[in-house]
């Protein structure tokens, strides 16, 4: 189908009812639509509430759905911030920061440190957050999340408004609230994915589902030695 190339003041959107698959590029819709079309895609995803602190001393925090881990081997992570917020403005002063894991009891306060705040002022004030010190960074750690990760930032990459955060991550703090049987317990945890917009999603069902045994796997292209999914 054809879409009207869009700008982001008068957005075409998309039809309601598609009759064929969407083909598209990122100029073909406003930026606006584009990054509806790929937030609900790209689903569900972790949320980093990032906490920072400025040279000045006030902590920050945010959180950022850009966000995932990136290595292993070492462990690094990465957020993205579309335009320099105050969270990358802080790590250019202070080159650290923690991704506190959002859980759900913790929605509506994630939420409301998105708001706009002005620089100067603590937003773990502003939503009434505890703020903790960090093990080996500057920044703050949210009292009332689970599982933290301390990251010091090893480099930005900046192409246009996106600015990408790439970090070293030198500290984990897990809460004993979460940990069964030598390990985090997902439904402990209970962490929120994001979805497109306002919306959230706790985990649903889980399942497992082995990786392949090239030794069972045998040579001829076949989906014998495929494993099952099972439900948990
Ligand atoms: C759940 C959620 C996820 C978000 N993810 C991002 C993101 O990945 N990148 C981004 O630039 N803004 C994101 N935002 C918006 C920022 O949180 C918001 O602009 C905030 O004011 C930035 O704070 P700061 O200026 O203190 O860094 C998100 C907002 C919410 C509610």
């Amino acid at each position: 189908m054809s879409v009207t190339p869009g700008n982001p003041k008068n957005a075409p959107g998309v039809p309601d009812v598609l009759t064929e698959a969407l083909e598209l590029g990122p100029d073909t819709l406003s930026p606006r639509d584009f990054y509806l079309l790929l937030t609900a895609l790209v689903v569900p995803r972790p949320i980093g509430w990032i906490s920072t602190i400025s040279a000045a001393g006030v902590r920050n925090v945010a959180p950022y759905s850009y966000f995932n881990l990136m290595g292993s081997e070492p462990f690094y992570c990465a957020f993205g911030s579309t335009g320099e917020k105050d969270s990358v403005k802080n790590i250019r002063e202070v080159p650290q920061f923690v991704a506190n894991i959002v859980t759900m009891d913790l929605l509506e306060k994630m939420s409301f440190t998105s708001g706009d705040w002005p620089r100067d002022q603590d937003e773990f004030e502003w939503a009434g957050l505890t703020a903790v010190p960090s093990k080996t960074v500057k920044p703050y750690r949210v009292g009332e999340a689970k599982a933290h990760l301390e990251c010091e930032v090893k480099h930005i990459f900046q192409d246009g408004r996106t600015h990408i955060v790439i970090a070293k991550i030198e500290h984990v703090h897990v809460s004993p609230s979460v940990w069964k049987n030598g390990r985090v317990d997902p439904k402990l945890l209970d962490p929120v994915g994001r979805l497109s917009g306002s919306l959230y999603a706790p985990l649903g069902d889980i399942f497992s589902v082995a990786r392949p045994d090239m030794s069972k796997v045998g040579d001829t292209p076949s989906l014998d030695g495929m494993p099952k999914a099972t439900r948990r």
